[in-house]
């Protein structure tokens, strides 16, 4: 109620015009049956003719004021109830827009969607309602009922005693109705949360032949919907006939007790026919009331959970820094970073520690699940660490404005998102005033060759989600887009997958060259991505199993060479070292190799003489003939051939 009332304040003034001229309506219309008793007792009664014009002239003008008071409330009310939805609509979608990644899973996209269109069109309706059907009761009764006290007392207190029992009946069908209206909306949350996963989900459900199953789910919820409603309608039929009835009683009774009160000389006989009109009217108005009461617990509700997204204090507030400081060399740093989501048992990850400098390239690989796109995620901060720091341009991210972080990240996502448009101005999204030869060149740097053969070029047209693209095209278009922004960071998460190995490597070579001012971080799955990043980190389970080269690595981490063999075949490890080191498959592997040989000096960085002694390691504790893949065309050892993604 308190942010209603806050929505409504800069209406102040409108409010009250809505209010006044509602006010001159009522009154229009209650003094029409007085006039008219007035014209019949008197005028007629007496013959006077003056008296009845003067009274008819009397009743048109109460019936014109009342008509464009009418009117007036009516336009008003219209036009503020919309702009306090349209002023809620937007603070719901403000807030959402400082959502965490958490709090977006709190409250889940279907009801997001519910809450901002459904509940506020809900919260709209009572407010028109509420202003024009409910407000005016009170004051039709007072008024009702004393203009006919006026005409008589017994009449006046007679209709009294009917409206109480009405509004007893009514406060009994509304405390009842709100219950179900209460659950009704949580229904319309599942119907949209299981609506939304069948349609976007549709090929799946018909690649798999689950349309029965998919469709008694969803008539379940259906179902539950319709059963509530169908109860709320009972109530609601149960409650119109017993009103109708209790009208009607009502006049009966007044008609009697009119007569009675004509015989005994205490009332006139026109009185009988404004009494029978206050109480058609005060009934009429009490019975309208009583349906928008229905709404209302349905609309407050809505209102409640509006409020809920509104006043949510977002789990990631912004620090208090707008400036970073560009020139620095270190670009990114996790500080011995932890990391649990809300809702996990365990934290997803463990003390990571690592620098992307300026014009290096930095590539995360491990396997699914092993916390790789919460890295990307932690260094945007859609989530803050639970532990340590991650700190861009050397201020801690907590300490920056959101804005401020992300105008110096350009950041392709894992599942490549695009907005419906055209490409030109998905490709804007992070410059808007890049010129279309920047926007080309990126796309050339993407290997988006395809655009120039597209008839629209730029202006093609883009379907919603990009759904009019394939998977490895949407992917290089949003690789396109990141590009176009200036950054200190480029964050590719995963974003090599979709495209095949002779795409991906011209696609690397460019980038070398167009990003060589900023760091880059590339999360991959496949080796061939990253071999020749300056540091590669593996990530298994959240921990760091190892960084280095990709030389390193292979001599010292098991867990990279364990991906390594999984998806190289012997001979394209050899190329990738530049020399032939081979694999064997009785699991002697390179780094055991270097490990058993005497002459082998173990060294930390990468290099030539390193890689000759690995030869000679390899070659005398395998014993076996290194050359003899390359020489027979065919793997020798029975290595898994090439994996690609996931
Ligand atoms: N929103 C979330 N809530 C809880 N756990 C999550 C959430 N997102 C991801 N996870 C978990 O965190 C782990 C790492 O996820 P992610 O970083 O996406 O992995 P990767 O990118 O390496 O495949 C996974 O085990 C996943 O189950
Ligand atoms: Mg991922």
């Amino acid at each position: 109620m308190r942010m209603l009332l806050h929505f409504l304040k800069p209406y102040k003034l409108q409010t009250f015009a809505v209010l006044a001229a509602l006010a001159v309506n009522l009154l229009g219309v209650l003094l029409v049956p007085t006039i008219l008793a007035n014209m019949i007792n008197i005028g007629v009664s007496s013959r006077d003719f003056d008296y009845i014009v003067h009274q008819a002239l009397f009743m048109l003008t109460a019936a014109v004021l009342s008509g464009a008071g009418a009117f007036v409330s009516n336009y008003f009310c219209a036009d503020l109830a919309t702009k306090v939805g349209r002023d809620i609509r937007n603070a719901v979608y403000e807030a959402s827009l400082k959502f965490s990644g958490g709090d977006f899973e709190r409250f889940g996209t279907g009801s997001m969607i519910t809450r901002t269109l459904g509940d506020v069109n809900v919260i709209q309706q009572a407010i028109t309602m509420t202003i024009q059907m409910m407000l005016p009761v009170p004051f039709a009764a007072v008024i009702g009922v004393a203009l006919a006290w006026s005409i008589d007392e017994q009449m006046g207190m007679m209709l009294a005693c009917f409206i109480i029992v009405v509004a007893i009946i009514a406060v009994v069908t509304v405390k009842k109705a709100a219950v179900i209206f209460q659950k009704l909306q949580r229904f319309i949350d599942r119907m949209n949360v299981r609506l939304r996963e069948s349609i976007t989900g549709a090929r799946v459900i018909r690649a798999f032949g689950k349309e029965e199953a998919e469709r008694k789910s969803l008539d379940e919820a259906f179902s539950a919907y319709a059963d509530s409603a169908i109860k709320v309608n009972w109530l609601f039929a149960t409650f119109d006939c017993s009103s109708f009835f209790i009208m009607n009683l009502a006049e009966v009774a007044v008609i009697w007790l009119g007569g009675n009160r004509v015989g005994a000389h205490a009332m006139q006989i026109a009185s009988i026919s404004a009494c029978v009109e206050y109480a058609m009217l005060i009934l009429f108005f009490l019975m309208m009331a009583q349906i928008c009461a229905l709404t209302l617990p349905r609309a407050l509700v809505c209102l409640e959970r509006c409020r809920q997204v509104i006043e949510c204090p977002p789990s990631i507030a912004d620090g208090p820094g707008t400036e970073l400081t560009p020139a620095q060399d270190i670009v990114a740093h996790f500080g011995n970073a932890s990391f649990r989501f809300a809702d996990a048992s365990e934290d997803t990850l463990h003390h990571i520690n690592f620098f992307c400098r300026r014009g290096t390239t930095t590539a995360i690989i491990g396997p699914t699940g092993s916390g790789k796109s919460t890295i990307a995620k932690l260094l945007l901060r859609f989530h803050d660490v639970s532990d340590g720091a991650v700190e861009v341009c050397g201020t801690d991210v907590r300490d920056l404005t959101q804005r401020a972080l992300r105008t110096r990240i350009s950041y392709v996502p894992q599942k490549a998102w695009l907005f419906s448009g055209t490409i030109a101005e998905n490709l804007r999204y992070g410059k808007p005033d890049a010129t279309d030869e920047e926007l080309w060149h990126a796309l050339d740097v993407a290997q988006s060759g395809f655009v120039r053969e597209l008839p629209d070029g730029l202006e093609t047209c883009v379907a919603q989600g990009g759904t009019n693209f394939s998977g490895g095209q949407r992917q290089r278009l949003s690789i396109a887009r990141a590009l176009v922004k200036p950054a200190d960071l480029y964050i590719f998460d995963d974003s090599f997958s979709a495209l095949d190995f002779k795409t991906d490597a011209a696609l690397r070579h460019a980038l070398a060259t167009e990003v060589a001012h900023a760091a880059v971080l590339i999360i991959a799955q496949r080796i061939n991505t990253i071999v020749s990043a300056d540091q590669i980190i593996v990530l298994k389970d959240g921990c760091i199993q190892g960084l280095g080269t990709h030389r390193e690595l292979m001599r010292s981490c098991a867990a990279y060479q364990e991906i390594a063999r999984s998806q190289l075949r012997a001979e394209e490890l050899e190329e990738l070292l530049g020399v032939d080191v081979e694999l064997e498959a009785d699991e002697v592997d390179a780094a055991d190799a270097v490990n058993a040989a005497d002459e082998v000096t173990v060294a930390t960085e990468g290099g030539a003489a390193v890689a000759h002694a690995d030869v000679h390691a390899a070659a005398a504790a395998t014993d076996a003939p290194a050359a003899a893949p390359a020489e027979g065309g065919a793997p020798a050892t029975e290595a898994p051939a090439v994996k690609g993604g996931e």
